[in-house]
């Protein structure tokens, strides 16, 4: 018979170990020194280098499992008690041990949005020093693939854990995310895949100094029949009409394409995942409107390279994709771009809101009320 002391101090000896920090990525000697971007962006800025899947952190992977498999044979329905009662709400890798009874409360998603915006510290030797713009494209690729008509994908589900979604060409280079957020699942198994993604990209646009996103739980994981087809996410060769048409498909307007596409202030293009190359802004780590600014006041041209077709401004440090191009080659969309690019407080004001519907397309929630949770400095 094993004492509820005991089992907590297996439980603590499977947070350890599941907890341990993965090694983090190796620094390259190369930088791309002509990206004037500034050292320190706000809270997720920091160092800038080109990485890809390979400085990926490492999920806390196997030990966690072994120890947490021991608790859990050891624990037998000691761990069940332990789950019920929120006791276990904060320990870590406790596989095999189900999550059925446990009711998660406010307090413990705030739990596992601090975890993230920790790891989003900790981890601050990625592209421009900061996970967080890739947790964010994560999080609107999982949601951004719904259909209003057949009421088929979105965040619900989260199935770009598989193939052949994972392996579509728009999701190339988000296994960085869903890696980076593995040992937080471990650590937190009781949140679904589709919550915690979600959840990462609120704690994401947040930390890089966005507004306030609130946020609700409730989706549930599906499983690999319930991947979307290839083609739901949009195509950054294309133009307005391409944006309209996929956009529209999960439900937004022209204000809502043009206050959702701001977010491409933050992160980069890789030549080795979307085949594009460079940054839109020059401080890719922290929400502003600079996107729509640039996109008005610099003088944008075609790049001559060996890659496919995108636009550069005068200093040659910056991009923008085709489709970033038509907003502003769009009178209608144009209208909108005008606005944001004056008045910041407009652009998040209206960029929350339409993160909050983008995050919730297509979610049988139960529950009504949204959580804000706090900054973490
Ligand atoms: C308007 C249509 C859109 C197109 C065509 C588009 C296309 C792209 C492309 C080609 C990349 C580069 C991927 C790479 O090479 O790593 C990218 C990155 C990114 N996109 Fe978009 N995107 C669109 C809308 C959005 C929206 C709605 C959001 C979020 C609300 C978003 C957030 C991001 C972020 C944060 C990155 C940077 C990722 C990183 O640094 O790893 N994009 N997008």
């Amino acid at each position: 018979m094993v004492t509820n002391q005991a089992a907590r101090l297996l439980l603590r000896a499977a947070a350890r170990a599941s907890h341990a920090t993965p090694k983090p990525a190796v620094r390259p000697s190369s930088t791309l020194a002509h990206v004037r971007v500034p050292r320190q962006q706000g809270r997720a800025g920091g160092r800038r280098h080109y990485s890809d899947a390979a400085g990926a952190p490492k999920s806390g992977g196997s030990k966690g499992l072994i120890f947490g498999a021991l608790a859990a044979a050891a624990l037998g329905g000691g761990g069940y008690y332990l789950y019920s009662t929120g006791q276990l709400a904060d320990f870590a890798g406790v596989a095999g041990v189900t999550a059925k009874d446990f009711v998660p409360t406010k307090e413990d998603y705030e739990k596992v949005y601090e975890e993230i915006a920790k790891r989003l510290v900790e981890f601050d030797d990625y592209d421009d020093g900061s996970y967080a713009p890739v947790l964010a494209r994560l999080a609107w690729h999982a949601s951004g693939t719904y259909d209003v008509e057949t009421k088929t994908g979105g965040s619900n589900g989260a199935t770009m854990r598989f193939q052949p979604e994972s392996d579509h060409g728009a999701n190339a280079g988000l296994k960085n995310a869903r890696d980076f957020l593995e040992p937080i699942k471990e650590k937190f198994p009781w949140i679904t895949y589709s919550d915690l993604w979600t959840l990462a990209g609120v704690c994401a646009f947040q930390q890089m100094g966005g507004p306030a996103i609130p946020w609700r739980p409730g989706r549930k994981d599906g499983d690999i029949g319930a991947c979307t087809p290839d083609g739901r996410l949009p195509d950054a060769s294309k133009d307005q009409k391409h944006l309209r048409a996929i956009f529209g498909r999960m439900g937004f307007n022209d204000q809502e394409i043009v206050a959702l596409s701001g977010a491409h202030a933050l992160g980069r293009c890789h030549t080795d995942r979307s085949g594009y190359d460079g940054p839109w802004t020059f401080s890719p780590t922290m929400l502003t409107n600079d996107y729509y600014k640039l996109l008005l006041n610099e003088k944008w041209n075609w790049r001559k390279w060996n890659g496919p077709a995108q636009f550069e401004d005068k200093s040659k440090a910056l991009m923008m994709l085709p489709t970033d191009m038509s907003l502003v080659k769009d009178r209608e969309f144009k209208k909108w771009v005008d606005k944001y690019a004056k008045d910041q407080d407009a652009f998040f004001k209206d960029f929350s809101d339409v993160i909050v519907k983008l995050f919730e397309l297509g979610v049988p929630f139960k529950q009504e009320e949204r959580w804000t949770f706090k900054v973490v400095e």
